[in-house]
């Protein structure tokens, strides 16, 4: 399972002052020393922390996946056909949520997310739909011609008791092994940390993970590097279930 870093929030401290430190392009170059997979950004209609500037640099200096997130809209959609990310990520966006609240409506928007996904494609744009891992989301992303899915694990990482966790982790190994056989490719992300990876990372079919909060919130700390480290670590050991001790002889 591959890690992708988003890097918003060090776009969000640099804006709190509104000059250049902390620069996002020097936490990518960072992470990937690091381990990092791919380099996730959100370009916000309102700007609120990754900007045009970074978008462009973080383009031409990235050296694995550059993963852009963004709304369905005319001008984001026109930044990122010029600019070519390896992978668009499509999000809802509400000015006001303090982050990604919730999947995708595929339902009520199946027309301008199936024109996005045309309009990407003649560019040879892979397209990722951010969605709540739903059987007829699922369906519908592969009917439009979506070339991943991102399950957002929002409500398994928020949790509050173990059985609701374990509920919630069922639907997205059900979404994930759906999604497989559709021939979607998965990845997933929102809220997850080092404590609530260790599910995830045994889901075979999820590719990639996209983990922003957690890691650079940890970075405060330990410096970036080693958050990073850390966390591409779990995935390694937790994967290949190597955290299982051996039966003693
Ligand atoms: N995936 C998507 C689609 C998101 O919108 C976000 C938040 O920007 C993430 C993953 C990462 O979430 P978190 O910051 O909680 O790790």
């Amino acid at each position: 399972m591959r890690l992708g870093i988003n890097i918003d929030h060090v776009a969000t401290i640099r804006e709190a002052r509104g000059g250049l430190e902390p620069d996002p392009v020097t936490a990518a170059h960072i992470a990937e020393f690091a381990g990092a997979e791919a380099i996730v950004c959100h370009l916000r209609e309102d700007r609120r922390h990754i900007n045009d500037r970074d978008v462009r640099l973080l383009r031409e200096t990235v050296k694995t996946k550059l993963d852009l997130e963004m709304a369905a809209t005319e001008e984001i959609i026109s930044i990122a056909l010029d600019i070519i990310p390896d992978l668009v990520t499509l999000v809802p966006e509400k000015r006001q949520e303090l982050t990604t609240e919730s999947g995708l409506d595929i339902i009520g928007n199946r027309k301008t997310l199936q024109t996005a996904i045309q309009r990407f494609h003649k560019k040879d744009i892979p397209v990722s739909l951010f969605l709540d891992p739903v059987d007829e989301y699922i369906r519908l992303a592969h009917e439009i011609d979506a070339d991943f899915i991102e399950i957002h694990t929002g409500e398994y990482a928020n949790a509050r008791t173990i059985q609701e966790a374990s509920e919630q982790l069922e639907k997205i190994r059900h979404g994930a092994e759906l999604a497989r056989s559709l021939d979607l490719g998965v990845n997933a992300g929102h809220g997850l940390n080092y404590a609530n990876i260790k599910p995830i990372a045994r889901i075979t079919e999820i590719e990639e993970v996209s983990i922003g909060h957690a890691i650079i919130s940890r970075a405060v700390f330990t410096g970036l590097e080693r958050a990073v480290r850390d966390m591409a670590d779990l995935l390694i050991r937790y994967s290949n279930n190597d955290d299982i001790s051996a039966p003693e002889d």
